[in-house]
């Protein structure tokens, strides 16, 4: 996996400023593309590989690709400083762009991988069927030896959790394939099986687990939930994944993904030629590490460990950066209005805005001059107020030095992108109207 300052940019791209050319053009296609349709409705996805493994509030690639498409040349480079799945990057490499993503979810590193540079896909189909057949003779074979390579791998706390989650017997497949897995020479094979691997478990319904609605709540545990055989439903996940790769292929520009925070990117002063990122929704609405840690606790991360990796993201509560920033009128209004409300909730409101004052800091550092970068941002409600995260992040936006070119508004389907809301859309609330839409920041440095 990519590790933090991993990546060199060649000079002459890294350089490559057409700014006091561009930059007026720019501007006005900028405008353009926030007025026309931002919805996407239409759009097939043009690309399988976008399906590769569930992730939450994803957005349509159709919505980076018109930007990437109309805001760069070939060769360039566009940054997703919170690239979650990776829609970003593999829209830019797919069109020659150099597609930059930053994470610090390490399920989202592992999927925005794969996607960036995927097997050879008669190979990878290869290595999983072996996969799963040395599986199962080892199920057959060295049951017990299964049960002392749990003890040998995980923590008393780890296997707890993995004893309250996982049946008996699914806890022996998973670990006779994640055996079979580590034995893959190749890391591109390697890692795509391990997203396979991780595709059975994360789902919405909890897959191979005990869980019941990952997706969407606390998870809770079904006792009568009656096990899907995980070898099984990992060749399922094996088959359509192959037939996704196949399908798209590979993509002809080069891509990087960066373990890093996005209020700290380890990338030069105007380096990058276009941003485009969808921030989490304002004061934590979907916990990420909530339904990750089902599979990655399997990776050998300890239970302990990943609960304790949530201050990294933006608007935790616990976070590393404590020195307070100056906020604009419109983030001190609306904290100061859920402050009335409920105290503890307009702290983390603070936090969430502050956090995201120093990733458009880093933005604007990174970004070369006359240059745009686009935050789609949605608004979440807190004790039945709205964060105002448009108008908010917009004048934060205006306080690191970017000018704001237009705010766009798009519907978003439910079926799509999962969403902070209630699931019931009542039309006369106008508060509701607004949270099924997102807004599109365009901003030029
Ligand atoms: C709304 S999701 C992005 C979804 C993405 N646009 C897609 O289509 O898949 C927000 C992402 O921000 C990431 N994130 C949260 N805090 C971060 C931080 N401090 N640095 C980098 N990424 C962060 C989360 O892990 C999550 O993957």
């Amino acid at each position: 996996m990519a590790q933090q300052g991993q990546l060199m940019i060649t000079p002459h791209i890294a350089q490559n400023s057409f700014s006091g050319f561009v930059s007026s053009s720019l501007d006005d296609i900028l405008g353009k593309l926030l007025e026309g349709d931002l919805d996407f409705a239409q759009d097939a996805e043009n690309s399988t590989m976008h399906n590769l493994h569930a992730f939450p509030a994803k957005y349509p690639p159709a919505l980076p690709r018109l930007f990437i498409q109309h805001l760069t040349q070939p060769g360039e480079v566009v940054l997703d400083p919170m690239v979650g799945s990776g829609t970003t990057v593999l829209e830019a490499i797919r069109i020659d762009r150099h597609g930059i993503g930053v994470d610090v979810d390490p399920l989202a590193l592992l999927l925005a991988q794969v996607k960036a540079a995927p097997p050879d896909p008669t190979r990878a189909f290869q290595s999983g069927s072996s996969v799963c057949n040395r599986a199962y003779l080892m199920l057959q074979r060295e049951r017990p030896s299964l049960r002392r390579e749990m003890r040998r791998r995980f923590d008393d706390r780890t296997l707890d959790f993995l004893d309250y989650w996982f049946a008996r017997e699914t806890q022996e497949e998973l670990v006779a394939l994640l055996l079979q897995i580590e034995t893959e020479p190749d890391p591109e094979i390697r890692q795509f099986l391990r997203l396979c691997f991780s595709g059975i478990i994360v789902t919405k319904s909890g897959g191979v687990s005990l869980a019941m609605d990952l997706a969407h709540t606390r998870p809770h545990k079904v006792e009568r939930k009656t096990p899907r055989p995980a070898i099984e439903e990992f060749a399922k996940r094996l088959r359509k994944n192959v037939a996704s790769i196949q399908q798209t292929g590979r993509s002809p520009g080069q891509a990087a993904i960066l373990c890093a925070d996005a209020r700290a990117l380890p990338l030069r002063d105007n380096s990058v030629h276009l941003i485009i990122t969808s921030p989490p929704y304002a004061a934590n609405a979907i916990d990420y590490m909530r339904a990750h840690k089902f599979s990655l606790v399997w990776f050998g991360y300890p239970i302990d460990r990943l609960s304790s990796r949530r201050k990294e993201y933006v608007g935790q509560e616990a976070s590393q950066y404590d020195l307070p920033l100056p906020l604009p009128e419109s983030a001190q209004q609306v904290i100061q209005r859920v402050c009335e409300a409920d105290a503890r909730k307009a702290k983390v409101l603070e936090r969430y805005y502050q956090d995201m004052t120093r990733v458009m800091r880093e933005a604007y550092r990174v970004l070369l001059p006359g240059r745009c970068a686009v935050f789609v941002v949605a608004s979440s409600r807190l004790r039945g107020i709205d964060t105002r995260a448009d108008l908010c992040l917009s004048e934060i936006a205006q306080t690191v030095g970017f000018r704001v070119a237009g705010v766009g508004t798009r519907c978003i389907r439910r079926d799509r992108r999962m969403m902070p809301a209630s699931r019931h859309l009542d039309n006369s609330s106008v508060i509701e109207q607004r949270m099924h839409q997102e807004y599109v920041i365009g901003l030029i440095k």
